[in-house]
């Protein structure tokens, strides 16, 4: 079976873990420091916080922006639930905004039509390591919240993507373009990273505001700096193997892949838009030995049973998500492509 995604991991980063258990120092110490310090570097932003998951870092974003009770954050209904989860943790009332069908993201007209005054962020997803650009959400004149869970490393115009928007929040989970096993960052400006920096640690606070346990371990520090010491390679394969999706799915009837494979995406997954009906087609891959999947488990608007979410309707039922990391083989990616050319012609 070709699984749909894969951990990166090699004996160095195990080097690098394993120092760290040795040291006897294994909670929030030098080594989250350490990868603070090489994470501001790299996503040239003024501060960066460790923190325990890209879901803990989108609630303390959500929180140094003030949302809370009474406040509204507007978020894409095509993206994971984790979104909702951390506006609602907040207090706040989350409100759904559409998908734009060309990028994948949020449309953002659609975010503009749904704005109130008690809108306090809107927060906007590079889906999948496809980048956006900001200008239109940042003209919205609301703090925007870049979630590049998907998509370290992604640039525009030269500028790396969570460099524009007020804050900007990152997951290193497993499979993401790098990873601590679980973990996450907030980047942005020196005053709101210290707020997440108080919030994310309770211990010994003269006050008793709101305050968590979401910090990082020195363990996970150590394979995340190991980690970003080859995320230049990783993104490099990931834009190689979409090159060769793009290359072998051109002359498949009924499949769109995904633009440019230039300078600008990460490809953290590879999606694809097909006429065909998912299902069957994600049988035939199955049967073939191929774990694709849909890149949204369901829009959220779904779960929640509210109408009116056409754009991302559509491409729930007409995106598939094809493997698509580091350690896929050319030869893997080739029977992907030949898998799924045959299962589009039925
Ligand atoms: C776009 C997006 N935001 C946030 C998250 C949450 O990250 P985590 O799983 O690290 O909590 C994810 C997780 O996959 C994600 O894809």
């Amino acid at each position: 079976m070709i699984p749909h995604s894969r951990p990166t991991v090699s004996a160095e980063d195990a080097e690098c873990v394993a120092r760290v258990v040795r040291s006897g120092h294994l909670a929030q110490g030098a080594e989250v420091e350490g990868f603070e310090r090489e994470l501001t570097a790299r996503l040239g932003v003024p501060a960066v916080a460790a923190v325990s998951s890209g879901s803990a870092a989108l609630e303390l974003a959500l929180r140094a922006l003030d949302v809370g009770p009474g406040t509204e954050v507007v978020v894409p209904t095509y993206a994971c639930d984790a979104l909702h989860h951390a506006v609602t943790r907040c207090g706040a009332t989350p409100v759904l905004a559409d998908a734009d069908p060309a990028t994948l993201g949020p449309s953002a007209q659609d975010v503009a039509r749904r704005l109130t005054r008690r809108a306090r962020a809107v927060v906007v997803v590079h889906p999948f390591g496809l980048a956006l650009d900001l200008d239109q959400f940042l003209a919205l004149g609301v703090p925007v919240v870049e979630d590049c869970a998907q998509a370290l490393g992604a640039r525009v115009a030269g500028r790396p993507v969570g460099s524009r928007g007020a804050l900007a929040v990152y997951s290193f989970y497993a499979t993401k373009l790098l990873t601590t096993g679980e973990g996450g960052a907030v980047a942005g400006d020196a005053a709101r990273v210290a707020r997440v920096r108080d919030a994310r640690d309770y211990d010994e606070r003269e006050d008793l505001a709101p305050r968590f346990n979401f910090k990082l371990t020195d363990i996970q520090a150590a394979l995340g700096r190991s980690q970003l010491g080859r995320l230049d390679a990783f993104i490099a394969r990931r834009r190689a193997i979409a090159a060769r999706y793009r290359a072998r799915l051109s002359a498949a009837a009924g499949c769109r892949p995904p633009g440019d494979t230039g300078e600008r995406h990460v490809f953290h997954r590879f999606v694809v838009t097909v006429e065909r009906p998912l299902g069957p087609v994600l049988d035939r891959l199955t049967r073939g030995g191929i774990a694709a999947r849909r890149p949204v488990f369901r829009p959220i608007h779904r779960a929640l049973g509210v109408g009116g979410y056409p754009e991302a309707d559509r491409l729930w039922t007409h995106c598939l998500s094809l493997p698509c990391y580091p350690s896929l083989t050319d030869a893997e990616v080739d029977a992907v492509g030949t898998a799924l050319a045959e299962a589009l012609r039925g």
